[in-house]
């Protein structure tokens, strides 16, 4: 009779001690100072994104909705089919708590699975290959206006500004460096332009009150940039068209004084 003896999950001791050492070095490995790793390239089911992103436990909510949606599968597969790596912006718990009440309830599964996936980039960014990044940098997110982009300078040494045209912030905090998986520290929640920017009409979401009424035709002031900083160009449009109907009202008065 054939006898499973107790010894046989250990007949190859090397696997669980790599994935042990792996796990050590993840802990022990801080900001930018990268340990040498005891595994030359770890496959991807070897780096627990989860468990680099409990350090510390300021991250849960992220981790939270990488999990809940489908991010986190993604950056699996990233890091399976492509030998780019992966860039985590992680933002903190308190940047989540930042947030306007309710912005994230307000979210359709859809639209909550692109701002997480916004904080995904595809690609391994240490600070130096940010500062040489040609902008816009991908996301992992994509609308219905093609791949979502952020874009991001250099500000100094180990230090960038990464800004989505609705709101910007520096990253100084490298959390894990270790090709293929780096992930930064946010202390804001990067929200898409495409959902949360003025132009973003196309979801009820955060509908600004702003666009009343259409532009008519003939008035040239409805024209607005579409680069223009949040609400400046609906603002824009409103001033002109109240210099518009400013200057309107005051012909009309103009002409009645002249025929008095
Ligand atoms: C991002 O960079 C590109 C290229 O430099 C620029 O055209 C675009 O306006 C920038 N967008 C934002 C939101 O800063
Ligand atoms: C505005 O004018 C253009 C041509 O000048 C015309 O094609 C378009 O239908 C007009 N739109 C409205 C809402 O009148």
């Amino acid at each position: 009779m054939h006898v499973v003896t107790p010894m046989a999950s250990f007949q190859n001791p090397s696997l669980p001690l790599a994935f042990f050492l792996a796990i050590t070095a993840a802990f022990l490995t801080n900001a930018a100072a990268a340990v040498a790793a005891p595994a030359p390239s770890p496959s991807p089911a070897a780096i627990d994104i989860t468990g680099i992103l409990d350090k510390g436990s300021q991250y849960t909510t992220f981790k939270r909705l990488l999990k809940a949606t489908e991010a986190y599968q993604e950056i699996l597969t990233q890091l399976d089919d492509s030998s780019d790596g992966v860039t985590l912006l992680a933002p903190t718990d308190d940047a989540f708590k930042a947030l306007k009440p309710g912005t994230l309830n307000k979210l359709t599964a859809q639209d909550e699975s692109e701002l997480v996936l916004y904080h995904v980039l595809p690609q391994y960014y240490t600070f130096d290959s940010f500062a040489t990044a040609s902008n816009p940098v991908r996301t992992q997110a994509s609308g219905y206006d093609g791949v979502d982009t952020v874009n991001v300078t250099s500000t100094g040494v180990n230090q960038v500004y990464v800004s989505t045209g609705v709101v910007g912030t520096t990253i100084t905090n490298a959390v894990y460096l270790k090709y293929p998986v780096a992930v930064y520290s946010l202390e804001k929640v990067l929200l898409p332009n495409e959902l949360f920017g003025p132009e973003s009409s196309r979801r009820p979401l955060n509908s600004p009150p702003a666009p009343a009424a259409k532009p008519k035709n003939g008035t040239a002031a409805a024209q607005s940039s579409e680069n223009d900083q949040s609400n400046s160009a609906s603002e824009n449009s409103l001033v002109k068209r109240r210099i518009g109907w400013g200057f309107v009202v005051g012909f009309v008065l103009a002409r009645a004084m002249g025929l008095l």
